[in-house]
C-alpha cells in the first residue's frame, strides 16, 4: 500500500516508534509494569508520581521520603524491563512537586509531564542557566493557548529556555480537568476547539528558539481513528489514559478495571473534587455518599496536595482513590475519561497498540484515497 503510515513523534533526542504517550495516572495506577510495557511497544510509557509513596511503609510519618523513594524504585523497575522511553507525571499541585522533578531528572527520567497546575517555575537544585543540557526533557500539560503562553513566556525571561513540548489535554479526560465545571460541554472548550490554539500559541516559539515543539492532544482519543482526526488538526502525537487502564499491564487492581468494564454512559460523571478542581470518574456508593453530605472521618499525615484544605474537605481524595486502586471499591472510586463505558475488555498492551495502528493507517487509507479522487474530506 503506498499510504503514509503511524509517524513517529520526536521530544527532543528522543523518538519513539509511534506517536502515544501513555497518559500518567496517579494513585499507583501507571507504575513501572505499565509504562515499560507502553515503552516495549514503541509509546512513551509514564509513571505517576501522584502518591507513589503511599505504598511504602514510612508514608504516614516520613512521606516526602516515601515519595521520592518509591518513585526512584518505580523509574529503576521500569528501565530494568525496557531501553524504551520512560516519562514521569508530576503534579504542579503536590507539595513536593520540587523534590520530585529533582529525583526523577537524578534518576535519569527522559521526559518529564507537568500537569495539574502551570509550572511556571522549576526547582532552582536544577541548573535553571543551561536546562537545555539537562538530559530530561520537559513537557508541560495545558488546557488553554493562555495557559501555554503563560508558561513560556514564563520560562523565556527566567530561562531562556522553552519546554521541549506541550500536552493539550481537553474536557473529555479522565481524572482531574483543567476546566472550569461550565465549560467542560461547552464546544467552545472541546479538544477540537483548543488544540489549533496552542499550535498557533507555540508556533513563535519554534521560530525564536529554532526547534520543534510537538504538540500532542490528550482527553478522549479512543481509536485509530480518533488518533489520525487529530494528528490532521495538527498534533504531533497523542497522550492517552484510559484505554490503558482496561491492560493485563495496568499496574491497578482488577477490581479497578472490571469498574471500567461494568460502567454505563450514564455512570461517568463530573465531581467535584476536595482540592478544588472538578474530575471524572466513575459514580459509585461511596460518591453517592459523601456528594449526600456524609463526611469521612481522616487522618491528613501530611498535605500532599498544595491546595487541600484537609480539615474542611469531605474526604480525602488521596485515600479514596488508593482504595479504588487496591481493589477497595466500597470506600473509594476510580478516575475514569469520558469514553470508559466502551470499553469491553481487557487485552494486552501490545494488543491495543496494534489495533490503534491499523485503525490509524485505515483511516489515513481512506484520506489518501479520497485525496487522489479529487474529494475534500
Ligand atoms: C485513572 C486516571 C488517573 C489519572 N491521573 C492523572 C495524574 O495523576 N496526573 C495527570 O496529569 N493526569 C492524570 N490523568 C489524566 C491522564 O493522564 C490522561 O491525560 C487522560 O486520561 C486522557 O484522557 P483519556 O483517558 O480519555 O484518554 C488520569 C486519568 C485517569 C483515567
Amino acid at each position: 500500500m503506498s499510504f503514509k503510515k503511524i509517524p513517529v513523534l520526536r521530544i527532543g533526542d528522543f523518538e519513539t516508534d509511534i506517536p502515544i504517550v501513555q497518559g500518567g495516572m496517579g494513585v499507583g495506577i501507571s507504575l513501572a509494569g505499565l509504562a515499560s510495557a507502553v515503552a516495549n511497544a514503541g509509546g512513551i510509557g509514564v509513571i505517576a508520581t501522584a502518591g507513589i509513596g503511599q505504598f511504602e511503609p514510612d508514608w504516614d510519618t516520613n512521606s516526602k521520603e516515601a515519595d521520592k523513594r518509591a518513585l526512584q524504585k518505580e523509574i529503576r523497575k521500569a528501565k530494568a524491563k525496557t531501553d524504551g522511553i520512560i516519562g514521569v507525571n508530576i503534579m504542579v499541585a503536590l507539595s513536593d512537586f520540587d523534590e520530585l522533578v529533582q529525583c526523577a531528572v537524578q534518576e535519569g527520567a527522559n521526559i518529564l509531564f507537568l500537569g495539574a497546575g502551570l509550572p511556571i517555575r522549576l526547582p532552582n537544585t536544577l541548573p535553571l542557566d543551561k536546562l537545555g543540557e539537562v538530559a530530561t526533557k520537559f513537557v508541560p500539560i495545558v488546557s488553554s493557548a493562555k495557559a501555554a503562553k503563560l508558561i513560556f513566556r514564563s520560562w523565556v525571561k527566567r530561562y531562556c529556555h522553552v519546554p521541549d513540548a506541550v500536552v493539550v489535554e481537553g474536557p473529555l479526560a479522565g481524572g482531574h480537568l483543567g476546566f472550569k465545571r461550565e465549560h467542560i460541554d461547552n464546544p467552545d472548550y472541546s479538544l477540537e476547539k483548543i488544540l489549533p490554539e496552542v499550535i498557533a500559541a507555540i508556533r513563535p516559539y519554534e521560530e525564536q528558539f529554532n526547534k520543534s515543539i510537538p504538540v500532542i492532544a490528550a482527553g478522549g482519543i479512543y481509536t485509530g481513528a480518533d488518533i489520525h482526526k487529530f494528528m490532521q488538526l495538527g498534533a504531533l502525537g497523542v497522550q492517552m489514559g484510559t484505554r490503558f487502564v482496561a491492560t493485563y499491564e495496568c499496574d491497578a487492581s482488577p477490581e479497578f478495571k472490571q469498574a471500567y468494564l461494568d460502567c454505563k454512559k450514564e455512570d461517568i460523571v463530573i465531581i467535584d473534587s476536595p482540592v478544588g478542581l472538578p474530575g471524572r470518574a466513575i459514580r459509585d456508593e461511596f460518591l453517592e455518599r459523601v456528594s449526600s453530605g456524609v463526611k469521612e472521618t481522616f487522618k491528613c499525615p501530611w498535605k500532599c496536595l498544595k491546595s487541600c484544605d484537609f480539615k474542611s474537605v469531605p474526604y480525602c481524595i488521596g485515600r479514596a482513590l488508593t482504595n479504588a486502586k487496591e481493589g477497595n471499591m466500597e470506600e473509594g472510586f476510580a478516575f475514569a475519561g469520558a469514553n470508559t463505558y466502551r470499553v469491553d475488555k481487557i487485552v494486552s498492551v501490545k494488543e491495543l497498540i496494534e489495533t490503534l495502528i491499523e485503525e490509524y493507517d485505515r483511516s489515513n487509507a481512506v484520506v489518501d484515497a479520497s485525496k487522489k479522487a479529487g474529494m475534500n474530506i
